[in-house]
């Protein structure tokens, strides 16, 4: 048995593929283009693991990604890969475009095609598990109920708007050609080997290097969290137990502003590296110009996941974030080789 991972090379597929190859013994092909985002050395541990396929590709390349298939034969395939941020999808769409649509089209042909070919019990055990966004439902005023799974989709950003036309693709191959999908909807993660251009690694890192701690507009955005390893969980169970042509909503029931959030990493670095000059690292907030079109609140109801499949998540905010810290602090060679050149131009682009 096999599964095909897409993407597992980025922050949430490398801790996916980290989880499945400590629990199972399937074999995982991971197919990863390894754009800015992607990074080898998250899954250094597995580089040599005999279950772990790794396979530098794009899921825009048709004939790659066929061979792949027919290669390796997966009985189901989880796709991680995007352009996943939304200030780098304001300043370049494109790749937005190419990757979350055109790419999801790409990969949804070629497994349909895959897929029709399997026989009797191959063909109805088969699943395609897409991984999306809770951005694609809009934004919400204080006071509204958390998203479900039947709010409207809205999106603001080009990177919501890319992640909803992927969805609508992934539930049009469900409905048009018997595909069996699985749609995941999920809120903000924040966890090891998170991208630090992020809020939460980027507050971390820049407190640690005595940098401004930028917060846009007046921080009081609204956010759900959820610990990466929570979210693993979740797809694992959806990826188990969902129903076919059935979106299920993931969140952590962890609503923040981003000001608390930035405190949160303040206080726990206060009390395990206080600065040198007695000052606590809230003196470094910086509030800097807002995101253009930030959405204002994001909640998750996941009610539907908990009632119908079991799943909860495990880690509260203050656990989760603590274990966040304490992964950064632990792992200054990880930190270094990501801050990269390419992600010193971005920081530059993006702050000034
Ligand atoms: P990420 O940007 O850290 O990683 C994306 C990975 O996809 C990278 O390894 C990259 O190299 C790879 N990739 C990009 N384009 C590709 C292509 N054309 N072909 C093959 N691989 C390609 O993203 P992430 O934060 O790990 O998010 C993973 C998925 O989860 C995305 O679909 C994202 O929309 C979704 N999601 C993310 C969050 C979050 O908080 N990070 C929350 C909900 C949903
Ligand atoms: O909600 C799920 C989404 O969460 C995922 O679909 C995206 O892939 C993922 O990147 C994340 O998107 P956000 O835009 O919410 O994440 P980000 O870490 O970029 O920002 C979190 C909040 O913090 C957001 O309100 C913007 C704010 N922010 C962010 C940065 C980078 C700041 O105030 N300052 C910053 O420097």
């Amino acid at each position: 048995m096999t599964i095909l991972v897409t993407g597992g090379a980025g922050f949430i597929g490398g801790n996916f593929v980290l989880d499945w190859l400590a629990r199972h013994d399937e074999k995982l092909v991971n197919l990863d283009a390894l754009t800015y985002a992607g990074n080898l050395e998250t899954l250094q541990t597995v580089a040599r693991h005999p279950q772990h396929v790794f396979v530098r590709g794009d899921i825009g390349d048709r004939d790659g990604v066929a061979a792949l298939l027919r290669q390796h034969r997966p009985r189901a395939v989880v796709n991680f890969a995007a352009e996943s941020h939304v200030d780098r999808s304001i300043h370049g769409p494109a790749d937005f475009i190419q990757t979350n649509i055109v790419g999801t089209f790409n990969l949804l042909e070629c497994v349909r095609e895959y897929w029709s070919g399997l026989d009797g019990e191959e063909r109805a055990a088969f699943r395609f598990l897409h991984v999306s966004t809770d951005e694609v439902y809009g934004t919400l005023q204080a006071g509204d109920a958390p998203f479900a799974e039947t709010h409207r989709y809205e999106p603001n950003s080009p990177y919501s708007a890319s992640k909803a036309a992927s969805d609508h693709l992934v539930r049009a191959w469900h409905h048009t050609y018997g595909l069996p999908v699985l749609t995941t909807n999920c809120s903000n993660n924040y966890g090891p080997y998170h991208f630090p251009e992020k809020l939460i690694p980027l507050v971390i890192l820049n407190a640690l290097a005595g940098k401004p701690l930028p917060i846009y507009g007046d921080g009081r955005q609204v956010r759900d969290w959820l610990y990466v390893k929570d979210h693993c969980g979740a797809i694992r169970r959806v990826l188990e137990a969902g129903v076919p042509g059935e979106t299920y909503n993931v969140g952590g029931w962890n609503e923040k502003t981003n000001l608390e959030v930035v405190h949160a990493i303040c206080a726990i670095l206060d009390r395990t590296r206080p600065r040198a000059d007695g000052l606590g690292y809230r003196e470094q907030i910086q509030f800097v110009a807002d995101r253009p079109g930030h959405d204002r609140r994001y909640a998750i109801d996941a009610g539907k996941l908990e009632r119908e499949l079991g799943w909860r998540p495990e880690e509260t905010f203050d656990s989760g974030i603590a274990k966040t810290v304490e992964w950064y602090l632990a792992n200054p060679e990880w930190i270094e080789h990501v801050s990269s050149g390419s992600y010193r131009d971005w920081l530059n682009k993006q702050y000034g």
